[in-house]
């Protein structure tokens, strides 16, 4: 799998990469991670990449012509994807398609965004983050990298825990317990202390359920239409 994403912060995107279960999957040969600075294909001395908006209005736009330089020059794995709150909202399934593909690539926009051309003509999709505003693509950029990476087989220690997270099952996940047994005085429930796996399962369905139900009532809606109640199907 490889992932490109081109932005004009590459060192807060490379920080990012070299830590954790990312640097591994980099480290590993599973990722292969790229980040690519816009600014290196700015033409002039200034080494802009933004300029006012036609029609007047508040803050600079990025022009396209930079980009443009970048993305044929790096030639990336397509779909390449512009951040934008106008995309479409990231979401677990699309983690999943993402992780199952030969890879994709991120194009990280700054001030009031990029040149309309760009999302057009140079760009494939558009995704977003949530029903909110960044000041730049890379934290979407990120999250999306971590999402779909952690997904990609050997990255995370344990393949259970991918499966049974929240939003697989179309359950958030049910709530978890370690050591100590007893803290002042909160105990943890003694089904799942008990050894008897049935038992613990059956605890774990009808915890992440309620959970759903009452934090979600949205996916909670989906879970019951799916016909999947207190069976735990995937
Ligand atoms: C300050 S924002 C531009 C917002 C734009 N003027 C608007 O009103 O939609 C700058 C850049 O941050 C990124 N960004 C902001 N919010 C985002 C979100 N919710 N999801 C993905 N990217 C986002 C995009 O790349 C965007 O071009």
């Amino acid at each position: 799998m490889r992932i490109d994403i081109f932005t004009i912060f590459p060192e807060l995107i490379e920080q990012f990469l070299g830590h954790s279960l990312m640097a591994r999957a980099r480290s590993a040969g599973i990722a292969d991670l790229r980040s690519h600075d816009i600014r290196e294909f700015a033409t002039d001395v200034h080494r802009s990449v933004d300029d006012s908006p036609f029609g007047g209005g508040a803050g600079m736009v990025m022009r396209p012509e930079p980009i443009f330089a970048a993305v044929e020059a790096h030639q990336p794995p397509r779909p390449l994807y512009l951040l934008s709150p106008g995309g479409r909202a990231f979401d677990q399934s699309m983690a999943e398609e993402l992780a199952d593909s030969e890879g994709f690539s991120l194009l990280c926009g700054r001030y009031e965004g990029v040149d309309d051309r760009v999302r057009e003509h140079c760009c494939d999709g558009e995704i977003s983050l949530g029903d909110f505003v960044l000041n730049g693509g890379e934290v979407a950029a990120l999250a999306i990298c971590e999402a779909v990476v952690r997904l990609l087989p050997n990255v995370m220690g344990n393949s259970a825990s991918a499966t049974e997270e929240s939003f697989t099952s179309g359950l958030l996940e049910y709530p978890q317990f370690t050591r100590p047994a007893e803290f002042r005085g909160w105990t943890v429930p003694e089904v799942l202390r008990s050894g008897d796996h049935a038992k613990v399962a059956a605890w774990r369905l009808a915890q992440a359920e309620e959970r759903t139900r009452s934090l979600r009532p949205d996916l909670w809606n989906s879970y019951q239409r799916s016909g999947d109640v207190g069976t735990g199907a995937e």
